[in-house]
């Protein structure tokens, strides 16, 4: 839509230019500018709006044009005024109450995606705002517990963002706030003092961590011996002892080496920045709340911050002088405005941080750290991974699901189903399968709404039909391998032609047209992505994409028809496409499956 205002606009406008034409063609390119895509493309590819809330306003101001007097009739003014020479609109149409459709030329889809090839990627979008800094707070496990589904589904929607924002050209700082602070450690230090007695800065070999957890928690709630060391260990840890921190620093360690292994499984990169960095960075935060007037003191002597809306509030202080999640949270968010200096920041966990995060934001209007204008705040909150049975998703034995175990049967049973079907060498296997499984996972989350609840199943994911990452990825391969046909049988080198500059498609074919469109809908989909930050909006389109491109293979002949070398750049365009798209949701592609 940007690029049809763009074209349209005269090169220098000036609004209060009286000629008739100016105005009202300043007028369409701001109405056309509001366009949409339609949803459904058989009555137009782009949707413009604009005619109604347009025809209300000048009617309000008494300021129609000559002889419009309905938003039907506004929105035919504007259809007239397009000049028909344009290079992008045809076609254009009224519809009901004054909803007006148009098509692209062809011969700007053409030139779209011989420019898509040239230049090897498909045209980023324009940002409506500047670059920046953003901070992506994701992944953030526990250091001691085990990485659930639920610090899968942030890894992995995290991931996602990070990649979408830096490819806009955000200055992107991927974050892992890992809860290393909380009271936990208290007993977990404990335990390791008394499993470990000659504990002396060797690493322990603990090799389950969640069961040295367990059992640490086990004698926390048995013995009110243990309990209340575990409590005296938490304040010295915090005071900075030495031997405290030392253990801290061990269970932090063995803790880290697990999350590493996930994040190198599935291409993850995050930097840790975890709630003991924070520590130090409290203090002075509660009394600039205090020097403000802004914290009451409760009961007990615990310095809370109402914000409006909500009846609970922070609590920036503990009772007994400890600081918690919402004091951490504080000095977080103001470090990361002032010394990051980070524009905009957005934090991914599950929903039910929602109210926590939307307190925490308000908290920092109200001292004055930032306005609504001044930077944007998001929390992405999603919803729960649930088992076939619809509940929580458990093992057949009932304990949570190990993060790791779940990777590994989503990559076994996919070496199980390409053994079956493909004739991919066998040392090639496992790192196809791995890149399928892992692809497979990811894809199956980011494909929907976030706040939606989901169903984990691996028959679903693994699916070669419907939208998964599966049938994307078969689908890329083939046209790929059209491509290697092309050349291998009829000499038709797509590489060599794009090295020349050569590159130029027709597309004549109606499913080429639909083909053509399609790629061109991919600006689209990275621009509503960057409103909401939800990566479902590049599946959707990534899928409906590869349905516009079977759809070209069976009807319209590739290899050896006269329109081959054309019909073979434009599956190279797709698979280009494709590609970026699965870049931007961390999948890897294959080329051979
Ligand atoms: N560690 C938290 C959890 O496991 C997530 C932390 C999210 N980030 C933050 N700044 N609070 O739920």
């Amino acid at each position: 839509a940007k690029s049809l205002v763009d074209s349209l606009l005269p090169p220098s406008l000036d609004e209060s230019d009286p000629s008739l034409l100016r105005a009202t063609s300043f007028v369409f390119a701001s109405a056309i500018s509001r366009a949409f895509k339609c949803k459904d493309i058989k009555h137009g590819d782009y949707q413009c709006n604009a005619a109604m809330p347009l025809f209300q306003k000048l009617k309000a101001l008494g300021q129609l044009p000559p002889g419009v007097n309905s938003p039907v009739g506004m929105a035919e003014a504007i259809v007239a005024a397009i000049p028909n020479d344009n290079p992008i609109l045809d076609q254009l149409t009224v519809n009901g109450p004054g909803f007006i459709m148009g098509r692209i030329k062809a011969s700007y889809l053409s030139r779209w995606v011989n420019d898509l090839l040239l230049h090897g990627s498909p045209h980023k979008p324009k940002l409506s705002t500047p670059a920046g800094t953003v901070v992506v707070d994701f992944s953030s496990p526990n250091i001691a517990k085990e990485m659930h589904v639920g610090h899968l589904r942030s890894t992995i929607i995290g991931e996602s963002v990070c990649r979408i924002l830096e490819y806009v050209g955000h200055d992107v700082r991927r974050v892992n706030h890992v809860g290393d602070w909380g009271t936990q450690f208290g007993m977990l230090i404990q335990y390791l003092k008394e499993e470990y007695p000659d504990f002396s800065g060797n690493v322990p070999n603990i090799t389950d961590l969640t069961e040295f957890y367990k059992n640490a928690k086990q004698r926390f709630d048995e013995s009110p011996e243990f309990k209340k060391i575990s409590q005296l260990n938490v304040v010295q840890l915090q005071a900075g002892d030495r031997e405290c921190r030392e253990i801290w620093q061990v269970l932090c360690d063995v803790s880290r080496k697990e999350f590493e292994k996930v994040y190198n499984r599935l291409d993850i990169t995050v930097q840790e920045c975890g709630e003991s960095f924070y520590n130090d960075k409290i203090p002075p935060v509660i009394e600039e709340f205090e020097q403000r007037g802004l914290i009451s003191v409760e009961e007990g002597g615990a310095k809370c911050v109402f914000v409006p809306k909500f009846k609970v509030p922070l609590m920036l202080q503990k009772s007994d002088g400890g600081y918690g999640y919402d004091s951490t949270d504080m000095a977080a968010i103001k470090y990361r405005l002032t010394e990051v200096k980070a524009s905009h920041i957005v934090y991914i966990t599950d929903f039910t941080q929602g109210d926590h995060f939307q307190m925490v934001f308000a908290a920092a209007k109200k001292i004055g750290w930032v306005t609504d204008e001044s930077h944007r705040l998001d929390h992405i909150g999603f919803g729960t991974v649930q088992g076939e049975d619809g509940k929580r998703f458990k093992t057949r034995s009932g304990d949570t699901v190990r993060l790791v175990d779940l990777l590994d049967e989503a990559v076994a049973r996919m070496e199980t189903s390409l053994k079956e079907r493909s004739n991919i060498p066998p040392e090639e296997i496992h790192a196809t399968a791995s890149a399928m499984g892992y692809g497979a996972v990811k894809y199956f989350d980011l494909r929907r709404n976030p706040t939606s609840n989901y169903i984990f199943s691996y028959d679903r994911m693994l699916d070669t039909k419907g939208n998964t990452a599966i049938y994307l990825l078969y689908a890329h391969a083939r046209l790929e391998s059209i491509v290697t046909k092309g050349k291998a049988e009829h000499g038709v080198d797509v590489d060599s032609l794009l090295k020349e500059g050569k590159a130029k498609i027709t597309l004549s074919h109606k499913s080429e047209r639909n083909l053509g469109l399609h790629l061109q809908f991919f600006a689209d989909s990275i621009e509503e992505t960057l409103k909401d930050l939800l990566p479902y909006h590049i599946c959707d389109f990534v899928y409906a994409l590869s349905i516009a491109a079977s759809e070209f293979v069976t009807q319209c002949k590739v290899l050896g028809s006269p329109e081959m070398e054309s019909r073979l750049l434009l599956c190279r365009a797709t698979a280009i496409t494709m590609r970026q798209c699965f870049d931007l949701l961390g999948i890897r592609h294959v080329t051979r499956i």
